[in-house]
């Protein structure tokens, strides 16, 4: 299983949702590729921002190797799926797809917690340091989800 997470800049929802849910991975011995990715040129070549670093770090979780960049029209050959933050990043990726292949790949994150309403994780970027604490409770819970869906289809795959 390939998972890319997306945002806008790359430097604070997405990274967050990379650390945990690599995190998750490496606790549980499971076998994944997981990567993010953002569509906001300013930040590519950045760590993540400071206040996500901090956050990850006081669950344990090390964002020190981040480095943002853009979204591009190969992670959709590499990725089965995207997993975008909010109705922009949704438009960004959807933009790109080249083929109903593409498309089906794609999913709010939220969705996994609430099926079909495509609720949104909000961007902490303009907020304060809580709203990162937030953020990291929203992505850790649904990265459990995630996680049970790897678990089962890992499971699958050894039949
Ligand atoms: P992210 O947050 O999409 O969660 O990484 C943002 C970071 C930077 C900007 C926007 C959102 N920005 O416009 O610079």
């Amino acid at each position: 299983m390939k998972i890319l997470f997306v945002c806008l800049g790359n430097i604070c929802r997405s990274p967050l949702a990379e650390g945990i849910m690599k995190d998750k991975i490496y606790r549980f011995g499971l076998d994944a590729e997981i990567d993010s990715a953002g569509f906001e040129s300013f930040h590519v070549g950045d760590g993540a921002d400071p206040r996500s670093s901090e956050t990850a770090r006081r669950h344990g979780i090390s964002l020190d190797s981040h480095v943002a960049r853009k979204f591009t029209t190969k992670d959709f050959d590499t990725y089965d799926r995207i997993l975008v933050m909010d109705r922009y990043n949704h438009q960004d990726v959807m933009r790109l797809a080249r083929n109903e292949n593409d498309r089906i790949k794609v999913d709010y994150i939220l969705n996994l917690t609430y099926p079909g309403e495509n609720r949104e994780v909000p961007d902490p970027y303009y907020g304060g340091r809580d709203g990162f604490e937030r953020t990291f409770g929203m992505l850790d819970s649904v990265c459990d989800i995630l996680l049970e869906e790897i678990k089962k289809d890992q499971k699958n795959a050894y039949k």
